[in-house]
């Protein structure tokens, strides 16, 4: 058999031994779905398909994959959807990152194992795009990135109302006693009522625009609403391009470059973008071999400007980015500080992307280079006897009066100690104090859960606090905001420093000087590091127990020691 007729439905054939057989089988079985012979001759554009009953924000892929198809189909392909594991945000315990790289498994090998010369994925809750990306970096066949696209807010009551930040928002008011219990329920019913994803500039929507910059989505498409018919033709335009893709040399691995990293890099940084997509990021480069040094993100913070003005920092949502210029409009701002060599699914490179598209913007929403919303990006790595090898800060969403502090901690053990005392009334703490929770890393048992927003106690909620300082190894919504120091590595189950902090020790924390420092004698952390114990009770069997021994810290995308390329 040649190579050539490898393509298509002969690719990877079942071993039984006589390949002539197994194709002959094959075709056979296909057969009985009612494909003709002449539909099993074109290549083959497989559909990687993540919705689910349990995923709000996938609900309208039945109708983006009918338009894949017709895609595909005009442009002289045969498209098969296939499923794979779905992670609704809400609806996964202990917490969607853990299955993540589940899902990264199960992308990478169904492309492998199936016939097919191209993929279209389809995602857009917050770990589905990343782990469609990792996947498909690693099977490194021809992929288009299709997004979900955001939800659309909600007019309620005299103001426009999207999930998530407004979530948060009414329930610190109804945890402060603003909001009663009718209320929080009415609003309940009004935060998310469309398909698509978060309608803010949450890990989603971050995900979507790095998607975009990688390259690996269509230009434009990151931020059209799921529900506007733009989306569907994106979608008819992903599926054709994937049906020339499968003709065309571009693959994952000429998309995803240290280059195009440090592009998408830039643009979130511009886009005052969620921490969770350091870690996302770092994953995903991590499957095409790229290395991110949060001493390079540092450089990068301070030299990209935050030109977008969306929740959770700024006023709009991301149906205000897609009417003001999308994705585009920030990366031809960005365009002195990008590399234009990088190749883009599309087949052309970025800067003949620019070129070609239209310049108009809405300065409301995207700002200039020259009149920034802040001359500098809006995350931040902190390092320092606290953090040997780095913590996160999103300093566009927190309390510039904070950032240069020293405190003394108060210290919760694990989740399950923060929900039994953080309310209680004699809990010892003040505003000033310095919130620290331990056990909440990748390998603590909770799989890093986005709990380091942690909530203000309820005495302070009600005497009208609304931000401190609040540290842990944990990740942190990226609709959220406040001062709140993530990440931190070592984390406390692997005996990091974090898991040596005591109730009344001081800590600095610079964010001038990017640093975050335990004021605690060497030999007194000796001497509790002696007495240290790992947390108990971890997995003993299954997928569980597999994360457990092998995701990575932070610093290097969570993603499992043997699924980065070497
Ligand atoms: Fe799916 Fe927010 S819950 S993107």
């Amino acid at each position: 058999m040649t190579e050539k007729s490898k393509r298509g439905i002969a690719r990877g054939l079942t071993n039984y031994g006589d390949p002539a057989f197994s194709l002959y089988l094959r075709r056979s079985f296909a057969k009985s779905m009612g494909y003709s012979s002449e539909m099993l001759a074109r290549p083959v554009v497989g559909i990687a398909d993540s919705k689910s009953g349990f995923n709000n924000c996938h609900r309208h892929f039945p109708e983006l994959i009918e338009a894949v198809k017709r895609g595909v189909l005009a442009a002289g392909g045969l498209p098969i959807e296939f499923p794979t594991v779905s992670l609704g945000e809400v609806f996964l315990s202990p917490t969607s990152m853990m299955f993540r790289n589940l899902m990264s498994m199960d992308v990478e090998e169904m492309i492998r194992a199936q016939p097919m010369d191209a993929v279209v994925l389809i995602g857009g809750c917050d770990k589905t795009v990343p782990a469609q990306l990792m996947g498909a970096a690693s099977a490194d066949v021809p992929a288009v990135q299709l997004l979900a696209g955001p939800m659309m807010p909600t007019s309620f009551h005299g103001e426009r109302l999207g999930a998530c930040t407004d979530c948060r928002r009414f329930w610190a008011l109804h945890r402060a006693g603003k909001v009663d219990s009718q209320e929080i329920e009415t609003i309940e019913g009004n935060l998310a009522t469309t398909a698509g994803t978060c309608a803010v500039m949450g890990t989603a929507s971050t995900m979507a625009s790095i998607a975009e910059a990688l390259g690996m989505a269509l230009p434009g498409s990151a931020a059209i609403p799921a529900v506007h018919a733009d989306r569907l033709r994106a979608a008819e335009a992903s599926g054709a391009l994937a049906a020339k893709l499968a003709h065309s040399p571009i693959r994952p691995s000429q998309v995803i470059t240290a280059k195009s990293v440090d592009n998408a890099i830039r643009v979130l940084l511009a886009i005052g973008g969620s921490t969770n997509a350091i870690i996302h990021l770092t994953a995903i480069a991590g499957r095409a071999g790229v290395s991110i040094d949060l001493k390079k993100l540092n450089e990068l913070s301070d030299s990209t400007p935050v030109l977008v003005d969306l929740k959770p920092t700024g006023q709009y949502y991301m149906s205000d980015l897609y009417a003001a210029g999308g994705v585009g409009a920030v990366l031809r701002e960005l365009k002195p500080l990008l590399h234009l060599d990088c190749m883009t699914v599309a087949g052309m490179t970025l800067g003949e992307r620019l070129e070609k598209e239209p310049t108009w913007v809405d300065r409301a929403v995207v700002k200039t280079m020259g009149e920034p919303l802040s001359k500098q990006g809006g995350l931040v790595a902190l390092f320092g006897s606290l953090a040997p090898n780095g913590a996160i800060l999103k300093r566009s969403a927190a309390d510039p009066k904070l950032f240069e502090k020293e405190g003394r901690a108060v210290v919760f053990t694990s989740l399950d100690d923060l929900a039994a005392r953080i309310d209680d009334p004699g809990l010892d703490v003040t505003a000033d104090d310095f919130m620290v929770l331990q056990n909440a890393g990748p390998k603590s048992g909770y799989a890093m859960p986005e709990a380091g927003y942690l909530p203000i106690p309820a005495k302070l909620a009600r005497a009208g606090v609304k931000d401190m300082v609040r540290i842990s190894d944990a990740r942190m919504s990226g609709t959220a905001y406040g001062t709140i120091v993530l990440h931190v590595s070592p984390e406390s189950a692997a005996g990091g420093p974090l898991a040596l902090v005591r109730n009344g020790d001081r800590i600095r924390i610079s964010v001038n000087k990017r640093s975050l420092e335990l004021a605690v004698p060497e030999s007194e952390l000796k001497a509790r590091k002696a007495a240290w114990k790992p947390p108990v009770g971890m997995p003993s069997r299954g997928y569980a127990k597999l994360y457990m021994e092998h995701v990575l810290q932070a610093e290097g995308g969570c993603d499992f020691d043997f699924l980065r390329k070497a």
